[in-house]
């Protein structure tokens, strides 16, 4: 890894938390003695009890016990709101940056409260209770993180559902966790477009296609009228109208679930990560007071959607459980124009700015123009999420949008690990562009190769971490087995990532990506098996495999093979149809950029695709196939060569 280094800012040194010598001895004693270290930063949480017991876990090939802070009793909305009335009920919570330039709220702490209460209230008329399932299928809107909020105060298990799926998609969710309650609104706003939501919930309920849904709740966000169904529909408005602002909060039990979030795995349906309340909560504040160095005065702005988890841990519950102020933008980056970030940063004198590669590459296409009639000078930090950041997006972030004075962190982890895992953090050690760097505390990050044997010192292999932390998922939703297979029972006494990594010399990681069939799509995680399975639902479809390809602003794109029946026309409408069909019944951020009609697939002599082979075709790597040994009919991969569309 020849890396350029870049020094973190001297001012930042002297004023940051940490620095070298206080980061290691403070991750020393997280791994040395994990019992003492959560122990004492467990108390950054309220605790109605407080816990006796503090770590209790075991990562086995057959058997995973993951238990944090067991004996305690707490409740996650009471720890976002309520406690920080005494002090900071006037500070704002939340800023909302509407779609449209000339909107925005500003919502006080004191008010967070009032209107977080009414609808726990409300959710109590519906008969929400504790324990029961609730969907929240949002626009980028303050009531999205009421609704969340609301959830965790009755001790109701949310599963918000990102905003950009389809009524399929949102039936599939909501009837896996038997959700009792869905929650929406009739419209979203997206670059200066109206996002038909309650139409695609009323879609996925018809006909009684999710049984266990009595009421939809519809938050009225724009002026567009809807269609109404009187036997589950109820305004949100309505339903809050005469009620009480005052609402205690449930007293929940440290392993009680605080929420579900569905997310693709390499096989199979989307597996519903299952997250806790005491352990969560302690990593999610945590991690985000260390790792943005968290000032009382700061605005603090993560740019993801609440619909995936750095929306739940950095938009919603890290952020409120500090106490901090958090903006929540409902727009694209891109619009009105490439301005747009810089524009925010500078009205609302944003502090830290956290985003993902994808976006900073579509800014970076456009040269400078991304910073044009904004100073961003209110930046002190800067955040990188959800895929490798390349050095050139590093560069032009770094130079271009934080004045060559911020540092950025790249941080690490999944909707699995509930936090931050490997990251830089501030004033600690010189950044290396398109470097994770460093564990954070508690977490021991390791390279095993294929057979697990464990890689020491500089290497490249698949990334494991070797014991529990408090931020870790639980279980999936219904299906501990699966739980257990799918993370445990590939590295024995592991948890295995999915994903590839190296470490340097100086003991700092750097993220590959995904050495399974799980595709990283501007962001969004998405399953090449769903894909094929939305795509063979079709009538023309006999086989489909699905792969990703390096994309220079998506990270990775879309690249289908599909072998169509017989007697039917692989023709140009075909495709366009096929594109159509996989973005109405998975999403459009499942669009296709290629599909490829052959005749075959490359299989094996036993029939199993070879997949290793479609990749690099799909790379344009054709040259570099490896060995094609294996292949039950070497002319297959001849003719997919010859017609191949991405060149
Ligand atoms: C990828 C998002 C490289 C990785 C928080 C992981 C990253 C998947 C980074 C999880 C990073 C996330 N560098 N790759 N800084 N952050 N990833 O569950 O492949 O939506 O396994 O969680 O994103 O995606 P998820």
């Amino acid at each position: 890894m020849a890396q350029a280094h870049y020094p973190m800012p001297a001012a930042l040194k002297d004023e940051a938390r940490l620095d070298a010598a206080r980061y290691q001895e403070m991750y020393n004693q997280s791994v040395q003695d994990p019992e003492s270290f959560w122990a004492e930063h467990g108390k950054r949480i309220t605790w109605f009890t407080p816990y006796t017991e503090v770590k209790n876990t075991h990562f086995g090939k057959n058997d995973v016990q993951i238990e944090w802070f067991r004996d305690g009793t707490l409740n996650a909305c009471y720890n976002c709101v309520d406690r920080h009335l005494a002090e900071r009920a006037d500070k704002t919570a939340i800023i909302w940056e509407g779609d449209d330039v000339d909107e925005q709220k500003h919502i006080s702490y004191r008010e967070l409260h009032e209107q977080v209460a009414k609808f726990a209230n409300g959710l109590k008329k519906l008969g929400v209770k504790k324990g029961d399932r609730v969907a929240i299928y949002m626009p980028m809107v303050p009531e999205a993180a009421y609704a969340m909020l609301a959830c965790a105060r009755l001790g109701a298990i949310h599963s918000v559902i990102f905003a950009g799926f389809s009524p399929n998609a949102i039936a599939d969710r909501v009837n896996d966790c038997g959700a009792k309650v869905v929650i929406t609104a009739n419209e979203g706003r997206r670059g200066g477009k109206g996002v038909a939501l309650k139409t695609n919930v009323d879609k996925a309920v018809a006909d009684n296609a999710c049984p266990s849904v009595s009421s939809v709740v519809v938050f009225q966000h724009t002026e567009t009228e809807v269609p109404w169904n009187s036997e589950l529909d109820v305004w949100w408005h309505e339903l809050i109208g005469n009620c009480d602002s005052d609402c205690p909060a449930e007293v929940m039990q440290a392993e009680d679930p605080l929420f579900i979030l569905y997310t693709s795995g390499s096989t199979g349906t989307p597996k519903g990560v299952q997250h806790t309340t005491g352990g969560y909560m302690v990593y999610a504040s945590m991690t985000h007071e260390y790792v943005f160095d968290l000032r009382e005065d700061d605005v603090y702005w993560c740019a993801a959607d609440v619909g995936w988890i750095t929306g739940h841990s950095y938009i919603v519950y890290g952020p409120l459980a500090n106490g901090a102020t958090t903006l929540m933008f409902e727009g694209v980056p891109t619009y009105p124009d490439e301005t747009r970030i810089a524009k925010i940063v500078d009205k609302h004198q944003v502090n830290i700015l956290y985003t993902a590669p994808t976006a900073i590459r579509a800014l970076m296409a456009k040269g400078d123009a991304a910073a044009r009639g904004s100073s961003r000078e209110s930046l002190r930090i800067l955040g990188s999420v959800g895929e490798p950041i390349n050095p050139e997006a590093w560069d032009w972030y770094y130079n271009c949008i934080g004045n060559g004075k911020c540092p950025i962190m790249d941080t690490f982890w999944q909707t699995e690990t509930g936090g931050i895992m490997i990251t830089p953090l501030p004033a600690v050690k010189d950044m290396k562009p398109g470097a994770a760097m460093m564990p954070f505390f508690g977490v021991q990050p390791a390279l095993v190769d294929n057979e697990g044997n464990k890689l020491e010192g500089v290497a490249e292999g698949n990334l494991v971490i070797a014991d529990s932390w408090p931020g870790q998922a639980r279980t999936l939703w219904g299906d501990h087995e699966r739980f257990v297979q799918t993370y445990f029972s590939t590295y024995e006494g592991y948890y295995f990532t999915g994903d590839g990594a190296k470490v340097d010399e100086d003991g700092d990681y750097m993220i590959t990506g995904r050495v399974d069939d799980v595709l990283n799509v501007s962001g969004h995680r998405l399953g090449t098996a769903e894909i094929e399975s939305a795509l063979v639902a079709h009538e023309a479809v006999a086989e489909a495999a699905v792969v990703g390809f390096p994309h220079d602003i998506k990270g990775q794109g879309i690249y289908v093979y599909v072998t169509v029946v017989e007697g039917t026309e692989p023709t140009d409408e075909l495709r366009k149809e096929l594109i159509q069909w996989v973005r109405t019944d998975l999403s459009p951020i499942a669009t296709p950029d290629h599909i490829q009609f052959s005749p075959g697939l490359p299989k094996t002599r036993s029939g199993k695709i070879m997949r290793r082979i479609l990749r690099k075709i799909a790379a344009n790597e054709h040259d570099s196939l490896g060995d094609t040994s294996t292949l039950a009919d070497p002319s297959v991969v001849e003719s997919l060569i010859e017609n191949r569309l991405n060149k």
